[in-house]
């Protein structure tokens, strides 16, 4: 097992109606800003529970932060904050609220000439003004954990940030929510949190006995509950399942002592800025093709992961790895999601190229967790996609 120092200072509170507990989380002097996206929370309640709970606080609220939030929403956000002194942030959404809230807790005390340079440095976030989420749907575990994605329309840019002062103060989890969830937001979050889990897991083993039962566990729960919250998502038993599987997936917790790869984000991301294709879906286009392609240094794992996850014991190493893939397209597939670039876009010529030439103009000349996949490589994974 590799070394490791883990914290996560994320305080959970998890259950039904939980979202009346709001203000014994706010210290009562906070001016808070309330963000939240296209207006769902309106019609399902969510909006309202909030208000209620927040009743005796200094509240202004932001809306109309889109998926994918758009760094020039977010600048106008920015001002917002500045211009009425704002001192604590509250994301009521889903990843891309929650991400974009980060941002704007980062962007509110940087002291760099652009914020759009928190995320090209690549340097980790220390300082960024208190915030907190009410997670509203399932996937990304943005609420536990210190990463955020942007992106921008007019480059067609989707970067992360991250840093120890990007961990929500408390995220308040109640998977009654759920129950208005569109069934393509519901498969999204089934994949999305499904692959985070493989990007810390289909690597090479490094004798981590528990985490690889973690990855484990998780992918075994979101596979039983799969059929049950997309044919019902207010049954909830399947959305408390759910909901604590997908924060699970990306809190930390399955990374500590073993390596990671998320290569299959940093392509997935750029399917998202060019095309515009949700994120979960451009992970189920990438992901069989990365496998396949990195056979040779993920056979262990990907056997063991066909094995355990799929019962598949026929064959040598090879074959079952193959079977391991083969069936991860499968499961995609029994969510309605398409594993091709092609049927997403009529204009899939020559992104291959487009994303290796963005890697190498970036410097990112080695992804993945040995760092040895260039942009040579990336062009090669991308165009199996097609
Ligand atoms: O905008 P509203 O009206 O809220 O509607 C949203 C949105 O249209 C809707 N929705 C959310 N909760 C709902 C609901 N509709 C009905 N009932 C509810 N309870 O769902 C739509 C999608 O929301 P979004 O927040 O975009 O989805 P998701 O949570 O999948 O977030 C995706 C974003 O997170 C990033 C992705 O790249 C993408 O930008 N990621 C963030 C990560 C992180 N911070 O750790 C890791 C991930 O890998 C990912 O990259
Ligand atoms: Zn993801």
């Amino acid at each position: 097992m590799n070394h490791f120092e883990y914290k996560n200072p994320t305080k959970i509170i998890f259950g039904q109606n939980k979202i009346a507990e709001l203000a014994k989380e706010i210290p009562a002097k906070e001016k808070v800003l309330i963000l939240y996206g296209g207006g769902s929370i309106k019609s399902n309640g969510i909006y309202d529970q909030v208000k209620i709970a927040l009743a005796e606080f200094d509240v202004m609220e932001f809306g109309g932060i889109p998926p994918n939030p758009e760094y020039s929403v977010l600048m106008n956000a920015l001002e917002f904050i500045q211009s009425n002194e704002i001192t604590f942030l509250l994301a009521v959404g889903g990843g891309s609220v929650i991400d974009g809230t980060k941002f704007l807790s980062a962007a509110a005390l940087y002291d760099g000439k652009s914020p759009w340079n928190i995320l090209t440095s690549r340097k980790p976030v220390l300082k960024a003004m208190p915030f907190a989420s009410v997670l509203t749907l399932p996937a990304t575990g943005s609420e536990m954990n210190s990463g955020a994605v942007v992106t921008r329309k007019e480059t067609k840019e989707k970067l992360a940030m991250s840093g120890p002062a990007l961990f929500p103060q408390f995220s308040i989890l109640d998977p009654q929510v759920i129950k208005s969830i569109p069934e393509r937001q519901i498969a999204n979050g089934l994949a999305d949190a499904f692959t985070h889990v493989l990007e810390q897991y289909l690597t090479y083993p490094t004798d981590a006995l528990l985490q690889d039962r973690f990855a484990e566990s998780i992918l075994q729960t979101l596979i039983e509950v799969s059929p049950k919250i997309m044919k019902d998502p207010s049954d909830y038993k399947a959305a408390s399942n759910f909901m604590w599987s997908c924060t699970m997936a990306l809190n930390g917790l399955i990374s500590q002592g073993v390596p990671s790869d998320w290569a299959v984000h940093a392509m997935g991301h750029e399917l998202t800025a060019l095309f515009g294709i949700d994120h979960a879906r451009t992970l189920a286009v990438i992901a069989p093709s990365h496998y396949k392609y990195n056979m040779a240094t993920k056979k262990e794992k990907l056997a063991q992961y066909a094995e355990r996850i799929f019962n598949i014991t026929e064959g040598n190493i090879e074959e079952k790895a193959l079977a391991g893939i083969d069936a991860t397209e499968a499961f995609f597939h029994t969510l309605g999601i398409k594993t091709k670039l092609s049927s997403y876009t009529k204009d899939f010529e020559g992104t291959a190229e487009v994303i290796s030439k963005r890697f190498t103009e970036r410097g990112w000349l080695g992804i993945g967790e040995r760092g040895s996949l260039n942009p040579t490589d990336v062009a090669k994974i991308v165009e199996m996609t097609y």
